[in-house]
């Protein structure tokens, strides 16, 4: 039987397999999930043998997005523009990376935003693979301008210097003064980092605590566990619009689903794979 599956690590909380089985019983196909544990060392052994292991692709998330990228034979323009690959495809003898977080962040932007992103103050918090990935679906869009704020600052600047344009810009996470400035103007912020996350680092954090926002602010987080983060509980405190991880992630499930199966899963079918708390 043919398998596809995730690669992560640590594997706590993952609601990937649950979105893909669903998916896979929909269309009544003939393949397994499974789930991929593995450290950066262990990368280059797993896609030697992946074909004779009958996979023939799957997701990647934390903290391998970047790590992948030496070991595929052909990358998708979107994968070259972002720096990173979220999934992987083995056609032949070849492994193919692509990114379809960009498209998940892209669908997840209420309608309303998306159509006038060109007259909103973006602000991203984070530099890993998924904000350079929202970057992209802001920067494709032709947000007004956007601010990468960043904990480690070169990882920041590096982002915004790919783009050699004078509306995207980055911070440190120390200069208060500059975020308040940027955070009270901002129209929708963006967390892409692990703060917040019940299982990460830093679970009861939030980014923009003791910071003015606007009232009609739109915030996105991209984690989803738990349901509710700090920092939606404060856009929602503001009078914004909160918006969790749970939308891109299947967004971004769906895009790469059809890109390994040809087949198009229903939104609703993998949401209601979910249990959400
Ligand atoms: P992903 O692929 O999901 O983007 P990642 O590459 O591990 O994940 O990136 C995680 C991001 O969260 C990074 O920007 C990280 O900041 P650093 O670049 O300084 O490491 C950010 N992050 C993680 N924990 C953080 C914390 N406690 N405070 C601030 N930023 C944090």
């Amino acid at each position: 039987m043919n398998k596809i599956g995730i690669i992560v690590n640590p594997l706590s909380h993952t609601l990937s397999p649950n979105i893909h089985n669903s998916a896979i019983q929909h269309f009544d196909l003939n393949i397994s999930f499974e789930k991929w544990e593995l450290k950066k060392t262990e990368l280059e052994r797993f896609f030697l043998n992946a074909k004779d292991n009958n996979i023939v692709g799957g997701c990647i998330t934390v903290p391998h997005k970047e790590n992948v990228l030496k070991y595929f034979d052909f990358y998708d323009d979107s994968v070259k523009r972002i720096g990173a690959a979220n999934w992987f495809k083995i056609e032949d003898d070849r492994i193919l990376g692509f990114n379809t977080d960009f498209i998940g962040f892209e669908k997840s932007i209420p309608e309303s935003a998306l159509n006038n992103l060109n007259e909103l103050n973006c602000v991203v918090f984070g530099s890993g693979g998924s904000a350079k990935a929202v970057v992209e679906a802001l920067s494709l869009k032709k947000a007004k301008n956007i601010c990468i704020i960043n904990r480690t600052f070169t990882k920041a600047i590096e982002i915004a210097n790919k783009y050699r344009n004078s509306r995207i810009t980055s911070l440190n996470l120390d200069s208060i003064e500059s975020i308040k400035n940027k955070l009270i103007k901002a129209d929708l912020i963006v967390n892409t980092t692990s703060v917040g996350m019940s299982s990460g680092p830093d679970p009861d954090g939030n980014l923009v605590l003791g910071y003015e926002l606007k009232t009609n602010v739109i915030g996105i987080d991209l984690v989803y566990s738990p349901n509710k983060t700090p920092f939606f509980k404060k856009i929602s405190e503001f009078g914004g619009q909160a918006i969790n991880g749970i939308d891109m992630l299947i967004y971004q499930a769906q895009a790469g689903f059809e890109i390994l199966t040809g087949e198009n899963c229903p939104f609703e079918i993998m949401k209601s794979a979910l249990i959400l708390d």
